[in-house]
């Protein structure tokens, strides 16, 4: 009998062994691919003895020094090397553990950003419904997924209003976006009026969406379209890149394929790689500037935010994705997933749409409206691991529009041989759901 208090009390799991490169292993000797990173974290791959060093050589030396009394080389040199790659904005970075905490400091640093500037009337987050963006309360409230959200609605914070999901190949969106705002964008921007945009303090927004709407990217011009009204109304452009960001979509952050320039970036999972606990929120100068001559003081923290071990660990990581060109790997290997999607499409007629970006790439699934929601993913994600892979099964939440997806991502390593196992991994397990 365990004592671990699992995801699932009902369900038993296998014991992890060891992994390496796109692979792992249980203790019963079963090898499965890692088609998705874990969830989109494990980008260099596991079991690299590089990145085991540097963690080795900076506990030896000191693997926690609290961030009230001391900085660290490591974090100087992480943030250093990640306002080199965020680009124009001179980004300053603050470091916390993951994800949700990256997002609750978000919109912290958003709130206090305003009450800095003289307006402590701009209390309010607006997201996109379908969205995933943490699952502690503030983080979760943000979230659009009302599956997730269901159980804890009544504890959820109040003054977070969601904006639709926009119709990607709505052509009259298209040309509309040559003259002005196309019908997507005017939607938003009734709601920043009937919320008062001078009540709003930030509107966040995954650039390709994750869990909740599997690599969804918007008809082009709705993001630029979205950071114009942002800063119209004087509300702070937030980008979500905790899983598109440090090189999934083929560029250091999805924001830069659309030119965008968010005044802030939350970032986490592939940062460091699965290593270690690691997440971030880069602001802009401006942005950073307003507390510096301010009060002089964030009123926020968590005990191992900015500690060395996750920041040395981060710092490898970008090391390998540049010493390996990693980003062309994904870039390469990417176009090549994408066909192979397309193949699988044709074949299996269950599949509705494929789209993404990089090495995040979507399957939507046609759902079944007498089944609840998530339930064929859930089964084909099911039969893949029974097959020897591992892909992130999700769906758009109870009452969204959007159904069944999966998202494929494996590890930016991975070799075109080991891409068409993948492949036929999948495949297999397709023509076994059909069954
Ligand atoms: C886009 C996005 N934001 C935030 C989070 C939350 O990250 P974490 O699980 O590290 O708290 C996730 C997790 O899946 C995510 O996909």
């Amino acid at each position: 009998m365990s004592q671990v208090f699992y995801r699932s009390p009902i369900r038993s799991y296998p014991t992890i062994s060891h992994a390496q490169g796109v692979f792992l292993w249980d203790t019963a000797g079963k090898e499965y691919l890692d088609g998705s990173s874990g969830a989109l974290v494990v980008n260099v791959g596991h079991g690299r003895d590089d990145i085991a060093a540097v963690m080795a050589d900076q506990a030896r030396r000191v693997a926690f020094a609290h961030t009230t009394r001391f900085t660290s080389m490591a974090q100087e040199q992480l943030a250093q090397n990640l306002a080199e790659r965020l680009g124009s904005g001179d980004y300053y970075t603050y470091f916390v553990s993951g994800g949700s905490e990256a997002t609750e400091t978000a919109i912290k640093m958003a709130r206090q950003y305003h009450l800095e500037q003289g307006h402590p009337e701009r209390t309010k987050i607006l997201s996109r419904w379908a969205s995933y963006h943490g699952n502690t309360l503030g983080a979760l409230a943000v979230s659009g997924h009302i599956a997730r959200r269901r159980p804890y609605d009544a504890l959820l914070p109040k003054g977070f209003a969601h904006i639709g999901v926009p119709r990607a190949e709505n052509a009259q969106c298209l040309s509309a976006l040559k003259t002005g705002l196309c019908a997507c964008l005017q939607e938003v921007e009734a709601v920043i009026q009937q919320e008062g945009p001078h009540t709003i303090a930030a509107l966040f927004m995954e650039v390709v969406g994750g869990s909740a709407l599997s690599a969804f990217v918007p008809h082009t011009g709705y993001l630029p379209g979205l950071q114009t009204l942002c800063r119209q109304y004087g509300i702070l452009f937030v980008v979500d890149e905790v899983m598109t960001g440090v090189g999934r979509s083929g560029d250091w952050f999805a924001f830069q394929q659309e030119s965008l320039a968010p005044d802030l970036v939350t970032m986490a999972k592939g940062l460091a790689s699965g290593y270690a606990p690691l997440g971030a929120v880069s602001a802009t100068q401006s942005v950073w500037e307003t507390f510096r001559s301010g009060s002089g003081n964030f009123q926020h923290g968590f005990t191992y935010g900015g500690n060395p071990l996750g920041a040395a660990v981060g710092q490898r990581v970008l090391e390998i994705i540049e010493e390996e060109h990693l980003l062309e790997n994904v870039r390469q290997q990417g176009v090549r997933l994408h066909r192979h999607m397309k193949t699988l499409q044709q074949k299996f007629p269950i599949i509705r749409a494929v789209r993404g970006r990089g090495l995040m790439q979507g399957i939507v699934l046609k759902s079944d409206p007498m089944l609840a929601p998530g339930s064929i993913a859930t089964r084909l994600g099911n039969i893949a691991f029974d097959q020897g892979l591992i892909i992130y099964p999700g769906s758009g939440g109870s009452t969204s529009p959007v159904g069944d997806h999966l998202l494929i991502a494996p590890p930016f390593i991975i070799s075109e041989a080991e891409l068409d196992d993948l492949q036929s991994r999948l495949e297999a397990s397709f023509a076994l759901l059909a069954l």
